[in-house]
């Protein structure tokens, strides 16, 4: 069964954010001394992901994300990854990580039929990688690609571009598609950074990236794109790996975006710009029966704003955004 929002969009694609926590600091997701995480509590339970997740599925969601904070973080977390492969109706499961605590665990992900796994890595640097996250992790982060690649697991990686950081970056992660089957995503920087009212000039639209990397390799040629796919996809010719980049600024995804998020507290996204449409939380725990949440579920996904611009406008107050990324869930 295929589900239509209220535009016309299917719904197919769940972003689930296990955990606010993190191990790492990006600057560009949270402030140097970390966000105010949840207490655990307050988070929802492998019990009431899997319930959501079955009913999620009876409602036509067939793919599952599992993003954070950083989902590694969470305890145990490779029981909820068996629980959610048995679900009936999930075809295919992914997991968006920092890598810092995934290497010992790719054995398992692999043998759970994980789809994909997307890391995040700006640098290939040492010290700019530390600049960057505020932590020395680069090697385990390293040692987790390496992992992916030996066991065949598709990767893509995700580099946010940052004026001033990582921009020697972009060539030498292209040079990883060359010889790897791994794909490296460019994404403009976004205004999630847990400070509110920062709003970043953004210096490297996705147009300037593909210039720039059309310097380097001018034969780059453009893939058609699956639908509702965030990035724009990219070969140069001989390489193993795909070059993409992410327009995750400029929006221009929101006509073909089939995805919805549940935030670590259990609150029900239907745009990423949206304040949280719906406490699933407070549904679960509430002892409302199934078809009860199915209802609700239902009338919020026919209640979708049309693109990022329309949900903004919506939040109340019009409040700067003061969301990370790391409790959104990317
Ligand atoms: P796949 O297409 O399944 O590989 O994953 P993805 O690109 O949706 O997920 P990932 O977690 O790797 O996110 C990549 C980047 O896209 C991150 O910076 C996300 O925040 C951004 N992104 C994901 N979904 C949206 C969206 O709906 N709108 C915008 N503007 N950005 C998004
Ligand atoms: N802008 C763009 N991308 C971001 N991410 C985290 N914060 C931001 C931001 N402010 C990316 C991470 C991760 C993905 C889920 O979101 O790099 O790969
Ligand atoms: Fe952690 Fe990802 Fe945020 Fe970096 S971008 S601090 S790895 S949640």
């Amino acid at each position: 069964m295929t589900l239509y929002d209220n535009h016309g969009r299917p719904l197919n694609y769940l972003r689930l954010a296990v955990t606010d926590r993190c191990n790492l600091r990006c600057f560009y997701c949270m402030p140097e001394d970390g966000i105010r995480y949840l207490p655990k509590k307050d988070l929802l339970s492998f019990e009431e992901i899997g319930r959501l997740i079955s009913i999620l599925a009876t409602l036509g969601i067939s793919k599952v994300r599992l993003t954070g904070g950083e989902p590694f973080v969470r305890q145990d977390l490779m029981q909820l990854i068996h629980r959610i492969t048995e679900i009936p109706g999930i075809k295919d499961l992914h997991i968006t990580t920092n890598g810092v605590l995934t290497a010992p665990h790719i054995a398992a992900l692999k043998k759970a039929g994980i789809g994909s796994v997307n890391l995040s890595l700006d640098t290939l640097d040492r010290d700019r990688f530390k600049a960057i996250t505020r932590r020395d992790e680069f090697a385990p982060v390293m040692h987790t690609l390496e992992q992916l690649l030996e066991h065949d697991i598709p990767v893509k990686i995700n580099a946010v571009v940052m004026e001033g950081k990582n921009i020697d970056d972009i060539f030498p992660l292209i040079e990883l598609t060359r010889h790897h089957n791994v794909d490296v995503r460019f994404i403009e920087e976004m205004p999630f950074n847990g400070e509110g009212n920062h709003y970043p000039t953004l210096h490297w639209t996705y147009t300037r990236i593909l210039d720039y990397i059309r310097t380097q390799y001018p034969t780059l040629t453009k893939k058609i794109d699956p639908q509702g796919s965030t990035a724009y996809s990219y070969h140069v010719p001989g390489h193993r790996g795909d070059v993409g980049v992410i327009a995750a600024f400029s929006r221009t995804f929101c006509g073909t975006c089939n995805r919805i998020r549940v935030t670590a507290q259990g609150t029900l996204k239907t745009c990423l710009y949206d304040e949280g449409v719906l406490d699933i939380r407070a549904l679960l725990r509430n002892g409302l029966p199934d078809e009860a949440i199915q209802e609700k579920l239902l009338t919020a996904f026919h209640q979708r704003a049309k693109d990022g611009f329309e949900a903004e406008a919506h939040r109340k107050n019009h409040a700067p955004v003061s969301e990370s990324m790391s409790t959104i869930g990317g």
